[in-house]
């Protein structure tokens, strides 16, 4: 079996990482390989400490094909992805197209999958924020509609596809395609599993920047309704230079869009020595980071999950979420971007409850199974 996987952002790595793994582990009796993995990177993220670490890191497979896409509106980006990927789905001649999450490689891979008649399977499908002014809920939604095997992580995203109607489907004459909805768990989880001791074990961060443990914040922002918008970069910036403090600093590895943001902006972060504005760090770091933190604020994803994964409290930098679960165990609260909301948040911050739901570990290995299953007829 050949799958096409694409990927082109940082998270999109992170998820691929044990996908990758666990194919590259599907053998026969006689330990051949069961399933030929070629990947595709988009070039979306490109700086070395937004790609290459992740695949030194993680011992990503080198890319088969780089399409070198680079930034651009959100036009430009997908449109040229779309034509880059459409040609190596023509040549490859795969059996299923891989995407995950929801960026603009997402939906220009599943795009070019169904165009060419490619089944498509979504890992993290079925996540809504109901905030269609996001790019990412667009690529999402589009993603789930076009995806024959969908892969959530969740109960809550198996019920947001059904009341779209998303649903199973045998396929054969009057339906649009065979289609398959599986609630697998969550990659990420897997991801988080397999480095936490490597982090552990091999990251200095903490003693690079003179951090000890639990006498720290840790912030990102890198969310497009954020950092295009200077009122709300302005109150959440204001709030965590509040939060910083001699006795417990913050400390902020920053994408690259929200530095260029802020300078655009006017928004000087040197003059506080409290606030420790990091440039992007790599996975095993961050994990570091994330473990030792005694506060988490964030507008991405996967630093909300991760933060409940390592049980820290964490503040999120907007108005709605996808991983509703984090904030209905008590562990995550949405705070926007108004500065008072986000120091009430950090001063009210808690413990929550545990809540099972992001599988046993083994997430990857359930999507290679179901992709197995759904080739040969299952
Ligand atoms: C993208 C995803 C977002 C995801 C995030 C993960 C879309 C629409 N957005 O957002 O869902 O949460 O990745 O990090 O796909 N830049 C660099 N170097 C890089 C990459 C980006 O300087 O290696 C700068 C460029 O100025 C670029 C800007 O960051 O224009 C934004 O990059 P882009 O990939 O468009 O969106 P992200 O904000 O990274
Ligand atoms: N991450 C990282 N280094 C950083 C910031 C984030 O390795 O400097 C990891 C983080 O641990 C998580 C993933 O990147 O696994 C989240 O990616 P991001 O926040 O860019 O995107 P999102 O999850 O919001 O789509």
């Amino acid at each position: 079996m050949k799958v096409v996987s694409i990927v082109g952002a940082r998270p999109q790595f992170i998820k691929a990482a044990p996908v990758s793994r666990a194919m590259a582990e599907h053998n026969d009796l006689r330990g051949n390989p069961l399933i030929e993995d070629i990947l595709v990177h988009t070039g979306q993220h490109y700086d070395h400490n937004m790609s290459q670490v992740f695949f030194d890191q993680l011992r990503i497979p080198h890319p088969n094909h780089h399409l070198g896409v680079g930034s651009g509106s959100h036009g430009a980006m997908t449109g040229a992805m779309l034509e880059r990927i459409e040609a190596i789905l023509i040549n490859e001649s795969p059996d299923f197209v891989l995407v995950y999450g929801d960026t603009n490689s997402t939906l220009a891979g599943a795009l070019a999958a169904a165009k060419c008649n490619v089944p498509v399977s979504h890992v993290e499908a079925g996540l809504r924020s109901f905030n269609r002014r996001m790019p990412e809920e667009i690529n999402r939604v589009m993603a789930d509609h076009l995806a024959n095997i969908l892969f959530c992580p969740t109960q809550q995203a198996v019920d947001n596809l059904q009341a779209e109607g998303i649903v199973e489907s045998v396929g054969g004459a009057g339906a649009a395609f065979r289609r398959r909805v599986a609630r697998v768990g969550d990659v990420m989880y897997d991801a988080f599993l397999f480095n936490r001791s490597l982090a552990a074990a091999q990251s200095s961060i903490l003693g690079d920047h003179a951090l000890a443990p639990k006498k720290f914040a840790l912030a990102t922002v890198h969310r497009q309704e954020n950092t295009d918008d200077p009122v709300r970069l302005r109150g959440i910036f204001q709030a965590l230079n509040a939060i910083a403090s001699p006795e417990s600093p913050l400390v902020m590895p920053l994408h690259p869009r929200t530095q260029k943001a802020l300078a655009a902006c006017g928004i000087a972060c040197g003059k506080n020595a409290d606030l420790k504005i990091l440039p992007p760090v790599s996975y095993l770091d961050m994990i570091a980071l994330e473990a030792n933190a005694g506060l988490i604020l964030t507008d991405s994803g996967g630093v909300q999950k991760e933060a409940y994964f390592v049980r820290v409290p964490c503040i999120t930098l907007r108005d709605e979420t996808e991983w509703v679960e984090t904030v209905q165990s008590g562990w995550n609260v949405l705070a926007g971007s108004d500065p008072d909301r986000i120091l009430d948040g950090a001063r009210a911050a808690g413990r929550g409850r545990d809540v099972d739901i992001y599988g046993d570990g083994d997430t990857a290995g359930a999507i290679v199974r179901e992709l197995c299953a759904y080739v040969n007829g299952g």
